[in-house]
């Protein structure tokens, strides 16, 4: 098949769905916006929202019929099939460093419906780089292969402005690794002005509700900068992902206990996703039992266990010799479905948030790790019914400071002032040595 014939300039048709005043509005208060040199979109089959509403898909109009991609541009009768009558309307989801590792993983599963539901249409609009461009045409070329029935549309660009238009959910992924020789804190800047500026192109087009999961590192200092350049999304709507930390924890708790890790609940990863974060063993429970009652070697939990989930990352590098990336898009998965299905009676799961208003007096307007409770309508309620001991407000209070001294780094990207930059030794990434 011809690219050719396939590619065309983005703004003529990458939002399929009709734009509400308030999204034109929306656009016309950015009119300063960075405008990004011509993207190319792919575009696959119609809108799905369309075709539940008029209850057939009828071929799209020949005008229009040249933006569709091979297979997706024959046409097909809804009414035929029993199935898509139950479909809900179409999902529009970003994904940043799309050609990346990570994404390879994760849009696969995105697609397949194992995340969002086995009845919810999806849009995929990757974002990539100039430099990733042609990746990402590989990317969207086996996402069309892999012959989905629930994957509705891809398209792929490198302007954020363009990608994110009307996104419900943006799953940001894409961010430098620290060089050989660069410190901490020029880390810090370069990836929070990709996310700044990311926060305000979601602030200009994106739905009003969207829902952002912030995956590239600093994960939790990048979301507060996210947040605080999109001032009309909800501060609240913004998460850092530490669910991966989540799982790794469950699994080394489920092997020292000789249990499958089905049987570990109420996990917290509390604060930061560095080698400061707080995997919480106190509240954690094996088998509906607090883990100190089955695990009785404190001396474990308060070192061994400890330190295994803060570097995990780091020596999987080593083993891999990169990042963890499969396991990293489970646990992107793991986040999703977790805000989107009702949370299982008495558990919680962790997710970084904004900190306003905590029960738990962590100082205010950062993002740190909590355990958090959803109905599965994408929203979520912090969990009140937590254990504190000294042991683990000790630890809290460290990664706490990592994190307001991460925030004074960055400043500059936060409309706060002048950047002061005084990170404690040990902030770091868990990949870092
Ligand atoms: C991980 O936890 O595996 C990653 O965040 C590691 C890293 O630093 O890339």
């Amino acid at each position: 098949m011809g690219l050719s014939t396939a590619y065309s300039p983005v703004g003529s048709h990458l939002a399929p769905a009709p734009l509400g005043a308030g999204a034109a509005h929306r656009r016309s208060a950015q009119p300063h916006r960075p405008r990004r040199a011509l993207l190319a979109t792919v575009r696959c089959s119609v809108d799905a929202a369309k075709q539940v509403q008029d209850g057939v898909a009828t071929a799209e109009a020949p005008a229009s019929r040249k933006d569709c991609f091979g297979v997706f541009c024959t046409t097909y009768d809804l009414k035929a099939d029993d199935k898509t009558k139950s479909w809900k309307k179409l999902v529009n989801v970003a994904v940043s460093g799309a050609a990346g590792m990570i994404s390879n993983h994760l849009l696969f599963k995105l697609a397949s419906g194992e995340v969002f539901g086995q009845d919810q249409p999806i849009a995929l609009k990757l974002l990539g780089s100039e430099r990733s461009f042609q990746a990402l045409e590989g990317v969207a070329m086996e996402l069309e292969d892999s012959l989905y029935p629930l994957l509705r549309e891809v398209s792929i660009g490198i302007d954020p402005y363009e990608v994110f238009e009307d996104v419900d959910w943006a799953l940001l992924i894409g961010a430098k690794p620290r060089g050989p020789g660069m410190e901490r804190a020029a880390l810090l800047d370069i990836n929070g002005q990709i996310f700044a500026d990311q926060g305000k192109a979601l602030n200009a087009v994106a739905s009003r509700n969207v829902k952002v999961l912030v995956v590239g590192n600093p994960c939790n200092t990048n979301a507060l900068i996210c947040l605080k350049n999109a001032p009309n999304i909800p501060a609240k709507n913004f998460h850092a992902l530490t669910r991966l930390d989540e799982n790794r924890a469950k699994c080394q708790i489920a092997l020292k206990a000789g249990v499958f890790y089905d049987k570990v609940s109420n996990v917290t990863i509390w604060g930061n996703h560095s080698t400061t974060q707080v995997p919480d063993f106190l509240n954690a429970k094996i088998d509906g039992r607090p883990v100190k009652e089955v695990i009785k070697d404190t001396k474990w939990l308060e070192e061994e266990f400890t330190m295994t989930v803060q570097k995990r990352g780091g020596v999987l590098i080593q083993k891999w010799g990169r990042s963890s990336a499969a396991s990293t898009a489970v646990s992107i998965a793991d986040a999703i479905k977790s805000l989107v299905t009702p949370t299982p009676e008495g558990d919680w799961f962790s997710t970084g948030v904004y900190t306003t208003g905590n029960p738990y007096g962590i100082a205010e307007d950062i993002v740190f790790s909590m355990p958090c409770r959803s109905k599965g309508d994408g929203d979520y309620e912090l969990a009140t019914d937590v254990l504190m001991d000294d042991f683990l407000w000790e630890r809290i209070k460290k990664s706490e400071a990592e994190l307001l001294a991460e925030k004074k780094c960055v400043a500059h990207l936060t409309g706060e002032g002048d950047a002061f930059c005084d990170l404690p030794e040990d902030t770091m990434l868990p990949g870092e040595k």
